[in-house]
């Protein structure tokens, strides 16, 4: 059976504990031999393109360090400062240097040109996210034709958006140098095809523009997922069942409205916090019933739109302590940290309402850990964002558009105030979907697809 060879921005490491996906591909690559690639995390003076290996907990992990400069180009400048917020549809966040994308794809080369020498001719290799879409044209520019996927973690933008990332031709021909590309929901792949048949925006010039062929690439949705019965075995475990009682201390019998993001700006925060403030507004008897908490670990904080972000968040807590709280009563907790997975499951299974409210997301995998989390004979309810790509198999859950903080703020109301039945009903229903797209037949179908596409992709344009 052909290896399988992983790459990504980040790999899995030593002193942070492994996620879903690494979880995933770590029962992946025991089973079918090979490794995982990417950035060590490390800076040097001097790029170098010879790859270091270790074992981590059993997997093969080969990794390069990346010069400051270039590092700084690529992660920071070209992927999280122009291609995530377009992705994300979030153009007026979105800020462009020329130098970066020279640093993106300086970078893409370099991982290419360490990655060769340990290749052999049928591995399978699958590519991950933003941060490395031209990864396959340099490989292929080296004589790679293994078979290549690529799979993007976060959404697929709308024809206009692309249009407005400089160099998006490029990276569009770089998509179709692969033999697979993966994405999480329907609406991206509507989204692709409907760049696919107008492609080139009309030019000044009117020169004809080099338009990418995807007659070799196919194109599917593959929605990921958790690890369900793992995670609702982790929330009873003794260290979940700890956070449990520690905050059913601390509610004193208030229901736990709980949100779980990285500090991003397209997590909808402070829609999600003004939602929060009209629901008290408006619901006065829920005063000192309901509790907020927000658990939104720091991200990217080299970027000035995630400091703003932040700021903005800090701001917005404060306003609605400053209005609802009183001596003795609290209406939110806002805690800029991460917590371990089972602390999170404890945390997950003891919230009312799971309240996941991107702007716009790929998956959002905190809705899958929350409906895994819940206790069967009591389960708490789902407010889900439209826009996140769970929305797609979660419709059980209470859809929101996360820009109406009234439509969320009553979303909230009606969940605090759901029978029995009907949260039991609806969390069946979501329990189910998380069952079907697991994170196991994620990779197993992307997999299962990659092995059957044409091998042998060409080199030219
Ligand atoms: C998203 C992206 C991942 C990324 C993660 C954390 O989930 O899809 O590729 O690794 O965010 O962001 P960071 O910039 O810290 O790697």
């Amino acid at each position: 059976m052909s290896r399988i060879v992983i790459v990504s921005n980040r790999t899995p490491s030593k002193t942070v504990a492994a996620g879903g996906l690494a979880v995933a591909l770590r029962k992946t690559l025991a089973t079918r031999d090979g490794f995982w690639f990417g950035w060590s995390g490390r800076h040097a003076e001097k790029p170098s393109s010879e790859a270091m290996f270790e074992s981590i907990d059993g997997l093969q992990v080969g990794s390069i360090d990346l010069n400051r400069e270039d590092f700084q180009a690529y992660y920071a400048g070209f992927s999280n400062s122009i291609l995530w917020p377009a992705f994300h549809l979030r153009l007026d966040l979105a800020t462009f240097e020329g130098h970066w994308y020279e640093g993106y794809r300086r970078v893409n080369a370099q991982f290419a040109r360490a990655l060769v020498p340990h290749l052999k001719p049928d591995d399978i290799i699958w590519v991950h996210d933003y941060h490395l879409i031209p990864l396959a044209t340099e490989l292929r520019a080296l004589g790679a034709r293994n078979r290549i996927g690529f799979y993007l973690h976060i959404p697929f933008p709308t024809t206009d958006a692309l249009y407005a990332i400089p160099h998006h031709q490029e990276l569009m021909r770089d998509l179709s140098r692969y033999n697979l590309v993966g994405m999480q929901a329907n609406r991206d792949v509507a989204a692709f095809t409907e760049f696919a048949e107008h492609q080139a925006p009309p030019t000044l010039s009117g020169n004809p523009v080099k338009t990418a062929d995807f007659s070799k690439t196919q194109v599917t949705a593959f929605p990921i997922g958790s690890d369900p019965d793992a995670f609702a075995k982790l929330a009873t475990s003794p260290a979940a069942v700890r956070m449990i009682k520690r905050m059913e201390r601390a509610m004193n019998g208030q229901a736990l409205i709980l949100g779980v993001d990285r500090l991003d700006y397209s997590k909808g925060l402070p829609q999600r916090v003004e939602a929060y403030e009209k629901l008290l507004a408006n619901n006065a008897a829920l005063r000192r019933q309901v509790h907020l908490l927000q658990v939104a670990p720091p991200s990217r904080d080299s970027i000035k739109e995630y400091k703003e972000t932040s700021d903005t968040l800090d701001a917005m807590c404060g306003k609605v302590m400053g209005h609802f709280a009183e001596p003795d009563w609290q209406p939110l907790t806002y805690v800029k940290r991460a917590y371990g997975q089972p602390s999170l499951a404890g945390l997950y299974r003891m919230a009312r309402i799971g309240l996941v409210t991107p702007l716009r997301d790929g998956m959002n995998l905190v809705a899958h850990e929350y409906v895994a989390s819940q206790d069967p004979q009591n389960p708490g309810v789902l407010v889900l964002s439209r826009f996140a790509g769970a929305a797609e198999i979660f419709d059980a859950a209470l859809l929101v558009n996360p820009f109406d903080t009234d439509e969320t703020a009553e979303a909230m109301r009606l969940a605090l105030i759901m029978p029995l039945e009907e949260r039991k009903a609806r969390w069946q229903a979501l329990f189910d979907a998380a069952k079907t797209y697991s994170v196991d037949n994620w990779a197993a179908l992307y997999l299962d697809a990659l092995s059957a596409t044409k091998g042998g992709k060409r080199k030219g344009p």
